[in-house]
């Protein structure tokens, strides 16, 4: 088995005990074999040493794997648990379901539950306000539409025998003219035309005339229209500010109707300014919601809480007989909503209004 004249290596049992042992030849100056040297060491130390060794690692494997099962367990409480109720809680959210959650401790995922219940609360809160704000606007939209039914229904009724007035006056004032009675006739025609422009304001409100859209620039409407008031009156101390987009594409129009909304806000405008101030008009595209902005502002009077739901009524004024019929703002409000747009107000007493136009981009 072992090559004569090599070195032997193994365990032995050498007289009553095993050895770990090397046998080695011995040479003379010749190279023959002489004799043979051994050397053995007690073989017992080596596997006390060797069992010690095994029972080291035995124990550190052991204790690493109380310590991972331990951290495991640790993690799973303090993260994965939490963030679970966290995902099941806004589930509930979308669902309409406001559930708060409790996490008691201290660390990041504390604070994150404190975040979360804290936003739980606020989305609470705006989605009150919204519900409430729309149910106010869906309040105010049955109220406009029955006062325009009501209002449309009388004006149909007086447009008749108002046409008939005219006609017959107007034939009258013809004959007339330079006799005693021609200055009496054209106060009657006077007055009669006066009434025909109250009907086609509340037919305007009531949304009964018929739009005749174009393609156009409201920037440009907004610009004719100011140019006709600027020479008016009530705008002499009045400070016009423009601020209209360049960016804003053409949009259907019926630009005349269009042209008397700025009209009537700009002259509301003047009126709530009788010391002077500053109607400032501002355009912006909103690609975003996919409409154009119109913005008009003055540094008037303001509107107070009480009246700010009313303004848009027809006939709603606080202004003397004679100088407001408060159609105004009930056309404007009709003229937008037949563009599909909305109109909306804002005022504080003494600080100023502000209108605030969308219309579709088309
Ligand atoms: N820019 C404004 N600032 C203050 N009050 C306003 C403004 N615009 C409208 N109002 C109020 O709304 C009322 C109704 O306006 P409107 O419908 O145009 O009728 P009118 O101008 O004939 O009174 C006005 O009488 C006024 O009290
Ligand atoms: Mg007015």
């Amino acid at each position: 088995m072992y090559e004569k004249g090599k070195t032997w290596l193994d365990k032995a049992f050498v007289v009553n005990d095993w050895y770990l042992s090397a046998y080695g030849p011995l040479h003379d100056i010749e190279n023959r074999a002489i004799g043979i040297l051994y050397v053995g060491i007690l073989e017992k130390k080596y596997t006390r040493i060797l069992r010690n060794t095994a029972f080291y690692y035995f124990i550190i494997i052991a204790v690493t794997t109380v310590v991972a099962i331990l951290l495991s367990i640790y993690i799973v409480n303090s993260v994965t648990r939490p963030a679970q109720r966290l995902i099941l809680a806004s589930r509930e959210i979308i669902h309409g379901n406001y559930k708060k959650i409790t996490i008691e401790s201290q660390d990041e995922m504390g604070y994150l539950s404190k975040v979360f219940n804290n936003m739980v609360d606020a989305i609470l809160e705006r989605d009150n306000q919204l519900k409430e704000r729309t149910e106010k606007q869906i309040v105010k939209s049955a109220r406009l539409a029955s006062l325009g039914r009501l209002a449309s229904g009388i004006a149909h009724e007086i447009n008749n025998p108002l046409t008939g007035i005219l006609t017959y006056s107007s034939l009258l004032l013809e004959d007339l003219k330079g006799t005693d009675y021609g200055e009496d006739i054209q106060i009657i025609v006077n007055e009669a035309l006066r009434c025909r422009k109250i009907v086609k304001g509340i037919l305007d409100f009531a949304r009964e005339t018929k739009l005749e859209k174009e393609m156009a620039q409201i920037n440009d409407v907004i610009r004719s229209s100011l140019g006709m008031l600027e020479k008016l009156a009530n705008f002499q101390n009045v400070q016009i500010t423009l601020d209209l987009a360049d960016d804003i594409p053409l949009i259907s129009l019926d630009t005349t109707q269009m042209k008397s909304v700025v009209n009537h806000l700009a002259v509301n405008a003047a009126d709530a300014m009788p010391g002077g101030g500053t109607l400032k008009i501002m355009t912006r595209c909103d690609r975003e919601k996919n409409r154009v902005v119109v913005e008009v502002s003055d540094t008037g009077v303001g509107i107070s809480e009480e009246n700010l739901g009313r303004v848009m009524d027809p006939f709603f004024t606080t202004k003397e007989i004679g100088k407001g019929t408060g159609l105004g703002l009930a056309m404007t409000y009709g003229i937008v909503n037949r563009h599909n747009g909305t109109i909306d107000i804002r005022s504080k007493v003494g600080e100023g209004t502000t209108f605030t136009i969308t219309l579709p981009l088309s």
